[in-house]
């Protein structure tokens, strides 16, 4: 099971959009696939409960009602037979609660926008994350995902100019689209939205999907072990 965990303190910034569009993306390429929500808003959950039933299906896991904490894996919370957890995450959440959110993720992926205030709250939380969650010696695969960018803007120059500081890559730059919410607001991801509305999107979200699956050691096998997983991705990406 590949476990993807989207994390960063700072509301606002994208956890729930990624997280539902990385699920609904790898549900569309035949993953069994489950949306765990760790957000007491809940708004994943509510996503999920938008989404028609003539679109492959995600299984949902409220993991604030499951009790944050208790011992049981993820593997086993979001079921024996899922190939790819998606693990939405809260603004806020605190130290004990990081820990058991890094403790059982492949990879983390931080999202961040192009403001002031995100960026200051980011690299706070990048802090925290290498203090607390140890993350280099935990050996996760952590990466950036630059949103709701305004090509060309002063706020993009100056969030770049922000990652070049860190030694963590920034594994997609998504523009700022109303794909996004009008996606969302249907139970979708952009993947299931016509070529001819989100092909921009799609193109922007291919970096990401490579990087999951060549460039993330030690992700790349959890992909490829059990069969024709990667092929499979690969497959659709050069579609
Ligand atoms: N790339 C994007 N383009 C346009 N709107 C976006 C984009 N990413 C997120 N949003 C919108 O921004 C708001 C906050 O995003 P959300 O994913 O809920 O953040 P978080 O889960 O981190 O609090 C939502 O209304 C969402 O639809
Ligand atoms: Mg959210």
């Amino acid at each position: 099971m590949l476990r993807i965990t989207l994390v960063n303190t700072k509301g606002g910034c994208g956890k729930t959009t990624l997280a539902t569009n990385l699920a609904s993306y790898f549900a569309g390429q035949g993953f069994r696939t489950t949306l765990m929500d760790y957000d007491p808003q809940g708004s994943s959950r509510q996503w999920l409960s938008l989404r028609g039933e003539h679109l492959p299906p995600i299984n949902g896991v409220d993991a604030v009602r499951q009790k944050i904490g208790v011992t049981r894996s993820w593997q086993l919370r979001a079921g024996l037979d899922t190939e790819v957890l998606v693990v939405d995450t809260p603004a806020g959440v605190n130290g004990s609660q990081m820990i058991e959110l890094l403790r059982q993720a492949d990879v983390i992926l931080i999202p961040v926008m192009p403001s002031l205030v995100d960026m200051q709250a980011t690299a706070d939380f990048i802090d925290h994350l290498i203090r607390v969650g140890k993350i280099k010696s935990l050996s996760k695969q952590v990466g950036i995902v630059a949103n709701r960018l305004r090509a060309g803007s002063r706020s993009q120059r100056a969030l770049e100019e922000f990652l070049r500081g860190y030694d963590i890559p920034v594994v997609a730059r998504l523009r700022d689209s109303q794909n996004y919410v009008n996606a969302m607001e249907e139970g979708q991801g952009i993947h299931e939205l016509h070529p001819r509305t989100a092909a921009k999107d799609h193109e922007q979200w291919s970096p990401l999907i490579d990087w999951l699956n060549h460039d993330a050691q030690g992700v790349a096998p959890i992909l490829k072990g059990s069969g024709a997983m990667g092929a499979r991705i690969d497959e659709a990406m050069s579609c």
